[in-house]
């Protein structure tokens, strides 16, 4: 890796000083997925078991089938209410929880047959960044034992020789290599996020999973935050799944985006046309609640919360909070269908609507009135 160095910032400050914020930008997905897809999950699913005190075990089919692929170079967002199964996802792309049927392959990995020193092995070009930096970094280590551990864990290096990388690396993500010896505590939120992305990319992995990584952040630092991920993205030729239950986060650093509804995939495609023209209610709702001056159009209030997990509905998971449930709805799952402008929806109004014939999503009329506030 050759090191480029970024404006430094102050430990301890609540923003970071020194970091220009510059708009957020993702280079063109056309240039950045070239190499074909780098991560292919087909039908995978897992079931947690919840033990309940008083009544038998209840099975949460926490991620239901889901089917997507991020090609090589290109971020794909991940997004979904709390509770939708995003972080069950990314976890089972890095076999932190095991899956139950499916298939994963990543950069070359059968990720689901993995075990022992190969799984040891494959992890080192797999990594993740949390939404809690001290996930990766141990409060009671300086930042330098924290960055260094999987140095001289995985690449055996000398002490002297991870000593040198973890300088190296602290400066890759825009900070001052002389920081190595504070604690993780001396940083602002900011800052401990950009130290979690140095100990994620410490190993040259090739695709990493940022699990709400500037969730946390205030705007303009995690504008900074996203433009240093784009930076590394571009420079080191990663791959990302770029996961937030924010639909704005996502927008500006993802070539194509997944949208997720209790456990499934239920839509996919170029981020331009998902949050230009999207294809399914759900998306159409969160979209609305996304403060937009140039839109005039309504915000679309999800009325209820996710239906318990461990009993979805039949037939879409959607209907009990859709505008549009019509009778098939309630009957038959909708299957994934091609949507003009890239991707997939999986809506009956794509396939057996009334209503839809070619309509924009948003000139139909909602079969449901709204209820009075
Ligand atoms: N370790 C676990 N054990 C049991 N249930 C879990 C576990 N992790 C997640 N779940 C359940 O799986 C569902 C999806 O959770 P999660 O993947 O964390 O969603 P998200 O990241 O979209 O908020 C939720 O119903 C959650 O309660
Ligand atoms: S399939 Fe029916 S209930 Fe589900 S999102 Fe489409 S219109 Fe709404
Ligand atoms: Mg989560």
């Amino acid at each position: 890796m050759s090191i480029k160095k970024v404006s430094a910032d102050a430990p301890g400050t609540t923003s970071e000083p020194g970091v220009e914020s510059e708009p957020v930008t993702a280079s063109e997905p056309g240039s950045a997925s070239a190499g074909g897809p780098l991560v292919d999950v087909r039908d995978v699913s897992v079931v947690f078991r919840k033990k309940r005190t008083l009544a038998a075990a209840r099975q949460v089919r926490a991620v239901n089938d889901v089917t997507f692929h991020i090609d090589q170079g290109e971020t794909f967002g991940l997004v979904g209410e709390s509770g939708s199964g995003k972080s069950t996802t990314g976890r089972a792309l890095l076999k932190l929880v095991p899956t139950v049927s499916g298939s994963i392959r990543v950069a070359g990995h059968d990720v689901t047959s993995l075990r022992g020193s190969a799984l040891r092995k494959a992890r080192r070009s797999m990594q993740m960044v949390f939404q809690d930096p001290y996930s990766s970094l141990d409060p009671s280590s300086t930042v330098a034992a924290s960055i260094a551990e999987p140095l001289v864990v995985h690449e055996k290096l000398s002490a002297k020789a991870a000593r040198s990388r973890v300088h190296e690396l602290i400066e890759m993500v825009g900070l001052r290599a002389s920081y190595a010896d504070r604690y993780p505590y001396e940083f602002s939120g900011g800052q401990r996020q950009r130290l979690a992305i140095a100990r994620a990319i410490a190993l040259n992995p090739r695709f990493v999973v940022c699990d709400e990584a500037v969730s946390a952040l205030d705007v303009s630092t995690q504008n900074q935050v996203i433009n240093l991920l784009e930076r590394l993205r571009s420079e080191f030729k990663l791959t990302y799944l770029f996961i937030a239950h924010d639909l704005a986060i996502v927008r500006h650093i993802s070539h194509r985006v997944g949208v997720m509804y209790l456990g499934r995939i239920v839509e996919t495609g170029p981020a331009e046309r998902v949050y230009g023209a999207p294809a399914h209610p759900y998306t159409q709702a969160l979209l609305s609640a996304i403060p937009d001056p140039r839109r005039e159009s309504e915000r679309i209030v999800l009325e209820g919360d996710l239906p318990d997990p461990a009993k979805p509905p039949v037939g879409c998971p959607f209907q009990t909070r859709c505008r549009f449930v019509m009778d098939v709805c309630r009957q038959r799952m909708p299957e994934h269908t091609a949507v003009e402008g890239g991707g997939e929806v999986a809506c009956h109004l794509q396939t057996s609507g009334p209503t839809l014939a070619g309509s924009p999503l948003h000139d139909l009329a909602p079969t449901r009135v709204a209820a009075a506030p």
